[in-house]
């Protein structure tokens, strides 16, 4: 290797070629090296490449390619190496380029020659796709524990809420009354949806692809399930070109992510309307909250609007994902290095935003009487005066009219339903008698008789909430 061809902001052939530099004939360019390092973010799975570097020496000493002291050498320098980077006096270096690099650089200075034979019959491609598979399988562990912890709030909401009263919306027009505990029921739901995919992507995520080496698999007798089960992975990769190349799982992650944010981001849409002056119905504590500069009386519901906002990022983020993998050949290419970002602000985000529901939810005080008020306006018990008609022989559709025209008088008179009088109600139907108004026109009668699996009423919504909590210790067994 000369140094005289070396433009003058070339990095040391030293310092950057270290790895490859034998065939090299000038050192890279400073701005190059910096352009494609990795290490400013890869270095947060630091944790997960130590863990692979053990297991790959530990499978390497079984298969007799290491001694048992060489083993023991380079297990103690990495356990060294990880405590020098929690202690924050590891010296990240970008022309080292990326994590793996300066794990290894670090490695060989500490131990000596024995730390440049940890990367026999091993690659940074295969390398790389087994730590970001470990990082995401913690972190999807993580994730997991934070749904079940907003799953358990949501409930305990509901059970207080079994009989709250608010009115249900289709087009965000009043339909029909339904329970407040039924509504959270709905959120819950969407939720165990959520943490199925993800437990489901976690199955994918949890294979093994060391031992693909740079893509054709390598020429030692190694054992790759031996290494599987000292990394916890369920089984190997089957196929090496597809082992290092493919980034599937991690896009599966982020289509898991978006759709926790979309939930998430519908629940923070309802949360905003129902903290304005106009709808009242829920309080967002303080300490959730934020005022405004200029406007003394504000008090607004910043969290969950910002993860509505913050939902959009990890949309991107899939997108980025899924258009960084479409284009490449087998096997590895370097495109894959922009794998990292997206994935991490997917997770992060994704993170930040179920722990500041998980927070918010049980805090949320409904304003139980403004629900009942609002659900008394708007005609929301118009199906239920329809259906009591076809309870007494009406067809739907005759029945519908006349409730129709009731409705119509009700909006002339500025009353509900169950404001006018008997006798303005027989105008529309003599089938119309005095029991109407416990059977049909309250709001109790109206929830009460949904009464079946899924339904609004108190019952139902207290056997769902049994039912819910044996759901999540199955989910989470
Ligand atoms: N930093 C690289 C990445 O994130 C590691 C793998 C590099 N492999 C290579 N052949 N250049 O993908």
């Amino acid at each position: 290797m000369t140094t005289s061809s070396n433009p003058p902001n070339s990095v040391t052939p030293d310092q950057t070629s270290g790895m490859w530099g034998g065939r090299f004939s000038e050192a890279t360019d400073a701005f190059v090296a910096e352009f494609t390092a990795s290490v400013q973010f890869d270095q947060r799975f630091y944790k997960q490449d130590i863990a692979g570097s053990i297991a790959h020496a530990t499978m390497l000493a079984k298969v007799g390619v290491l001694t048992e002291a060489e083993r023991d050498d380079i297990i103690e320098g990495l356990s060294t190496i990880r405590s020098e980077i929690e202690a924050g006096t590891f010296e990240w270096r970008i022309d080292l380029e990326d994590v793996h690099m300066n794990i290894e650089s670090r490695l060989t200075q500490r131990i000596g020659i024995t730390g440049k034979k940890l990367h026999t019959g091993r690659s940074r491609n295969d390398q790389v796709a087994t730590d970001i598979r470990l990082y995401l399988r913690d972190e999807i562990d993580d994730i997991l524990k934070l749904l079940e912890r907003l799953q358990k709030g949501l409930l305990g909401l509901a059970a207080k809420n079994i009989n709250t009263i608010m009115p249900g919306f289709t087009h965000l027009q009043t339909a029909q009354p339904v329970t407040f505990g039924h509504h959270l029921l709905a959120w819950f739901e969407m939720l165990v949806r959520d943490s199925e995919r993800l437990q489901d992507c976690r199955k994918r995520v949890n294979r093994l692809p060391l031992g693909s080496a740079a893509l054709a698999g390598t020429t030692y007798p190694i054992d790759r399930a031996y290494t599987a089960e000292l990394l916890g992975f369920e089984a190997v990769c089957e196929n090496s070109l597809d082992a290092v190349s493919d980034r599937d799982f991690a896009i599966e992650f982020n289509a898991a992510a978006s759709l926790i944010m979309m939930h998430l981001s519908r629940m923070s849409e309802e949360l905003i309307l129902w903290t304005s002056a106009q709808f009242k119905f829920v309080n967002i504590p303080d300490r959730f909250c934020t005022g405004s500069s200029i406007m003394p009386q504000k008090k607004n519901p910043d969290v969950p609007e910002l993860i509505r906002g913050k939902s959009g990022r990890v949309f991107g983020d899939l997108i980025s994902l899924l258009t960084l993998m479409k284009g490449q050949p087998l096997a590895y290419n370097k495109d894959n290095q922009e794998d990292k970002e997206p994935l991490f602000d997917a997770i992060d985000t994704v993170r930040g935003s179920l722990m500041a529901f998980a927070d918010m939810i049980p805090a949320l005080v409904p304003n139980i009487e403004i629900m009942r008020e609002a659900a008394l306006r708007g005609f929301s018990t118009a199906t239920d005066l329809a259906d009591y008609l076809v309870k007494k022989g009406v067809a739907f559709r005759d029945a519908h009219e006349i409730v129709g025209k009731a409705v119509a008088l009700g909006v002339a008179e500025e009353k509900d339903l169950s404001e006018l009088t008997l006798e303005q109600l027989q105008q529309f139907s003599d089938l119309i008698t005095a029991d109407v108004f416990d059977k049909a026109l309250t709001l109790e009668a109206s929830v009460n008789a949904r009464d079946h699996i899924g339904g609004t009423s108190p019952k139902q919504v207290e056997a769902a909430i049994a039912r819910a909590h044996k759901r999540l210790e199955q989910l989470y067994a």
